[in-house]
């Protein structure tokens, strides 16, 4: 698994890049899989190539889609606070990290960060965002690791005695479900160890109506996100999906707090992945995504249930969205 150590392999002392070998090619076996049962399903994580990844940015640019901006605006005010929690030298590690624009937010607050460390599995996407963030700050210690952070791998050590603050932002901890996250935050405690912080960004509970607006846009950016997975079938395991056959649905489930996404079928229809056949019928609907939403509470159980303690919460005025302040007990084992 692991390709490399943790000495630096660029030049520059200040950056290193690390990389293990990602698994990708499970797209079409994934695909198949999904599309085969009596429930059709694909897995929302193979909406984003390149393509993919550029519909969220303009998502995240949209009037209707409140989570970024809203999140921007909570860590610009909680970042002293945060700050002062984890003291100086903090190592900041961030899930999914190749754009690095909130993290910034977090390292104009720290004190003397000890190492910034983004992992991304969008290798073009991590080593140009490291580039330029070095151009920026010359004197930070960044350690890219190009990784999928849900499989294990090794963290680089800590430079400089601080404490490891891992940072979770974008709500993207809603597209797990619950037992899940659960599962994936009790790996990151024994994974950061004992007397680490993590901030977790997390959407809130609110009206149907602002939830079904932000994940269906006039402009339909997000309708076109959700067919990228068939666009991408379609160029890559020559699939013949007529993406006009389709049309995006998005609902919030009330009872279980979840935006529901899924791609229905506007007639009878055909098509063909890597040769086999796929029969649907008019309304039939394949799902692709669930993003859920936490109450403050809901969120902080979740957090103990993982063993982390939640320390501190913030949110903006319009209770829209939260950052929650996690901790793990100084005596947890790190494994
Ligand atoms: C990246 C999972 C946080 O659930 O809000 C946005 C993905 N999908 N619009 C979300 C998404 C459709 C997004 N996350």
């Amino acid at each position: 698994m692991l390709d490399t150590d943790f000495a630096p392999v660029d030049p520059n002392p200040r950056i290193a890049f690390h990389d293990y070998a990602l698994d990708l090619s499970g797209f079409g076996q994934a695909l198949l899989n999904g599309l085969s049962g009596l429930h059709k399903a694909i897995p929302c994580r193979f909406i984003y190539d390149a393509r993919g990844s550029a519909l969220f940015d303009r998502i995240c640019e949209l009037e209707e889609y409140y989570p970024t901006r809203t999140e921007i605006g909570i860590l610009r005010r909680c970042a002293p606070d945060i700050a002062r929690r984890v003291g100086p030298g903090a190592q900041l590690i961030e899930l999914g990290g190749a754009s690095s624009l909130k993290a910034e937010i977090l390292l104009d607050a720290l004190e003397r960060p000890g190492a910034y460390v983004p992992i991304d599995i969008s290798r073009d996407n991590l080593r140009s965002a490291t580039r330029r963030l070095h151009l920026r700050r010359p004197d930070l210690s960044i350690h890219a690791v190009c990784a999928d952070y849900a499989q294990p791998f090794a963290l680089p050590p800590i430079e400089g005695g601080g404490r490891r603050l891992g940072f979770f932002p974008g709500s993207t901890i809603g597209n797990l479900q619950p037992d899940e996250a659960v599962s994936f935050l009790t790996d990151w405690a024994a994974r950061l160890g004992p007397g680490a912080a993590m901030v977790v960004g997390v959407d809130l509970r609110k009206s149907t109506a602002v939830l079904e607006r932000a994940y269906d846009d006039a402009q339909g950016v997000t309708a076109a996100f959700s067919k990228n997975v068939l666009v991408r079938a379609n160029s890559e395991l020559s699939a013949d999906f007529n993406l006009d056959l389709f049309a995006h649905r998005a609902r919030y489930d009330v009872e279980h707090g979840r935006i529901e996404i899924h791609l229905e079928s506007l007639a009878d229809q055909t098509a063909h992945v890597l040769g086999r056949a796929i029969a649907l019928k008019a309304g039939e609907r394949i799902h692709i995504e669930d993003s859920y939403k936490y109450s403050l509470a809901g969120f902080g159980d979740l957090a103990v249930a993982a063993g982390f303690a939640p320390e501190a919460v913030w949110t903006d005025p319009d209770q829209l969205f939260s950052v929650h302040y996690l901790v793990t007990p100084a005596a947890l084992r790190n494994s």
